[in-house]
């Protein structure tokens, strides 16, 4: 299977969990829940769940029994986009092709249904039903892991550094803490969950945590770069965000051409890492190729 396939049937897997998982339209009150899929079902890449699933896979893990969690970090992932697209923080008005959820909703009930996401989504990684085969206390493990990702220690201390950063003078450590955190700790803590969940040694976990750390950051560099020469209509938001925001970005400090050989070092070496495995890390590789080579 090639990895376009790849990516589409493990998109359409995400989907159909997700849809199971968040109650219909009609379900009172039904605004919240009319808000919270309107942005989960929008579109998107659906990376971070497919990473979830390609980690336990390259280890030998199933993708059923990870399915639960690929579901719970795309819910953050689209709690944060939620968040981050705020008047009160990166002030967006379209997001994966449509109008941002707060223009559509109210900022009230945006708020709320980030929040309601993000609830949902520990809800889902602590039903330890939905996973019978796995043992609670690896799943204890799992939660934990994307706990501290996603929290202050991670995507909440990168967002704070992000918005506090605007305007001022650009300089690489602020920079490096901003793209890890806001971004790179929750696409590591994706990869990590999978493998953990699908009981992976711990030389494994290490070499997976190598590639992670590189795809994760090398995300990011992407996303500024696309934000400086993306399209709109083709990224599903605006292009030139960040420089009407006064972003510190990739392209700002470093320029675009040598943000590109940044990203291009950072897939090498996310590659580089998955020696161990040998044919078995052929999704991975082919993800990390995949990154750099998006459109949005
Ligand atoms: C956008 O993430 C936010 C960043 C962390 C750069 P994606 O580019 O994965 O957005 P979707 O999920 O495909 O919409
Ligand atoms: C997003 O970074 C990081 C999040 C935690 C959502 P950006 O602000 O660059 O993401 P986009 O460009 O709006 O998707
Ligand atoms: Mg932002
Ligand atoms: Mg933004
Ligand atoms: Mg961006």
């Amino acid at each position: 299977m090639n990895i376009k396939e790849y990516l589409n049937e493990m998109k359409a897997l995400v989907d159909n969990a997700l849809d199971r998982h968040i109650p219909s339209n009609n379900t009172y009150p039904p605004d919240i829940y009319n808000s919270m899929r309107y942005s989960l079902f929008a579109g998107g890449k659906r990376l971070r769940p497919i990473l979830v699933i390609a980690s336990a896979e390259t280890v030998g893990g199933k993708r059923e029994a990870v399915l639960p969690f690929a579901c719970a970090i795309e819910m953050i992932h689209t709690y944060t986009l939620i968040h981050d697209d705020l008047p009160a923080i990166d002030n967006d008005d379209f997001r994966r092709g449509k109008p941002t959820n707060h223009k559509e909703f109210g900022e009230a009930i945006a708020i709320l249904a980030g929040d309601a996401l993000l609830t949902m989504a520990f809800q889902i990684m602590s039903d330890t039903r939905l996973m019978p085969h796995t043992n609670p206390s690896v799943i204890l493990r799992a939660i934990n892991e994307i706990a501290n990702a996603v929290g202050v220690f991670g995507t909440i201390g990168g967002q704070v550094v992000d918005i506090q950063s605007t305007g001022k003078n650009l300089d690489i450590p602020t920079l490096e803490y901003i793209h890890t955190h806001k971004t790179g700790e929750m696409i590591l803590s994706a990869v990590r969950a999978g493998a953990i969940l699908s009981g992976c040694e711990d030389d494994e976990l290490n070499a997976l945590t190598r590639y992670a750390e590189n795809i994760g950051l090398a995300f990011q560099v992407m996303d500024d770069i696309l934000d400086v020469e993306g399209e709109s209509e083709v990224m599903g938001k605006t292009a030139g965000s960040d420089e009407r925001m006064k972003k510190i970005t990739y392209p700002a400090v470093f320029g675009l051409a040598e943000s590109k050989k940044i990203a291009g070092r950072l897939i090498d070496s996310s590659i580089k890492s998955l020696e161990m495995f040998g044919d078995r890390a052929e999704v991975l590789k082919d993800i990390s190729e995949y990154i750099i080579a998006r459109k949005f």
